[in-house]
């Protein structure tokens, strides 16, 4: 037999019920022919089934609001999988939830930059105001609060994101303001990025469909304006300075860097023995305009060798699996630096 971790037989096998995913409320809507229709269609995009999971619970979520015991097993069924594999994955991810959602999903960055610039006050206030503390719903249903870990956006910080779209260096009153408009049925736009919809909304998006009723309503989403100035800072003085990025590595994307034998080949160093790898690396190295350029092209040769600044193992890399030398990097096993 196979529990659900969380679920009533794995709290009676095990004694544990830290991880629960609540039974369904009476009101919830069932996962329907037309659910098995677009989870097959998510498993069609893959060639292995299993790897079709993650997607499949963000489309139980956009129609249930949360990952159910009833889309735990359809994933199951589906994917040939036991409802305790589904299981694990659903309570590994924090984007799964185990209960019921509110409308909007609201969460807290509390990471350290964003809480010393008043993330945990957000998150205090926002609490207060809900009558909820982390990972809990209000009562009328409008808000799921969580705090949550780095957003990836600490440039805006304090940080405060509604169904995944961002609201950027919050304080404490816009964030209040914010949830206010929210339980009021208002839609505020998102600092960046596509407009607010809801977490079901976004759910169906995640599990890669669209959650807009046609394509032109898609296309705006798309091309909304946002206010993307501290992101663009580094893009802009780049500019100003005249840099640009390496031009991306051409050639046949399929050929490994070092398959095969190498060829005997004559560089115009009259060196010979470059596999068509390190040719194209040289080349790289060899067009890089500037120091840095060079440097980066450099570290990413194949062999990196005594050309560029290390010596190559005996027997190549791919007989070490690794170019540092063993016992020189603390932490690895049986690596370590020997006791004196
Ligand atoms: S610490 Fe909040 S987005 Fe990184």
């Amino acid at each position: 037999m196979s529990a659900l971790p969380g679920s009533p037989e794995a709290a009676a096998t095990t004694g544990l019920d830290d991880s629960p995913v609540q039974p369904a409320p009476a009101d919830l809507p069932p996962l329907t022919d037309q659910t098995r229709l677009e989870a097959r269609e998510i498993i069609a995009r893959y060639p292995q089934a299993r790897s079709a999971l993650l997607p499949m619970l963000h489309l139980v979520q956009s129609y249930q609001g949360y990952v159910s015991p009833e889309g735990v097993a359809l994933c199951a069924e589906e994917l040939r999988l036991t409802k305790a594999e589904v299981g694990a994955v659903a309570t590994f991810y924090t984007m799964y939830k185990r209960r019921p959602t509110g409308r909007h999903l609201v969460s807290v960055c509390t990471n350290t930059l964003c809480s010393v610039l008043g993330g945990q006050r957000i998150m205090d206030a926002l609490s207060a105001d809900l009558g909820v503390h982390h990972d809990e719903t209000a009562a009328d249903g409008s808000i799921t609060l969580e705090h949550a870990e780095c957003l990836a956006a600490c440039d805006y910080a304090p940080v405060v994101t509604v169904d995944y779209e961002f609201y950027d260096q919050q304080d404490v009153a816009g964030a209040r303001e914010l949830v206010a408009a929210l339980r009021r049925g208002e839609k505020p736009l998102p600092t960046r990025g596509a407009p607010l919809t809801d977490f079901r909304g976004i759910s169906r998006q995640l599990a890669g469909f669209s959650q807009y009723g046609d394509a032109a309503a898609a296309r705006d989403a798309i091309d909304a304006p946002g206010a993307l100035e501290p992101t663009l800072a580094g893009l802009r003085l780049a500019v100003e300075r005249g840099e640009s990025a390496p031009a991306m590595p051409t050639g046949t994307p399929s050929e490994p860097a070092d398959a095969g034998e190498p060829r005997e080949t004559v560089r115009p160093s009259g060196r010979t023995g470059e596999t068509p790898g390190e040719e194209a690396a040289d080349a790289r190295v060899a067009a890089a305009d500037n120091p840095a350029e060079r440097a980066g092209a450099a570290q990413a040769h194949p062999d990196k060798g005594a050309e560029y600044g290390r010596g190559r193992p005996p027997g190549g890399l791919d007989q070490q699996g690794t170019d540092t030398p063993a016992g020189t990097e603390p932490g690895t096993s049986g690596q370590g630096p020997g006791k004196a």
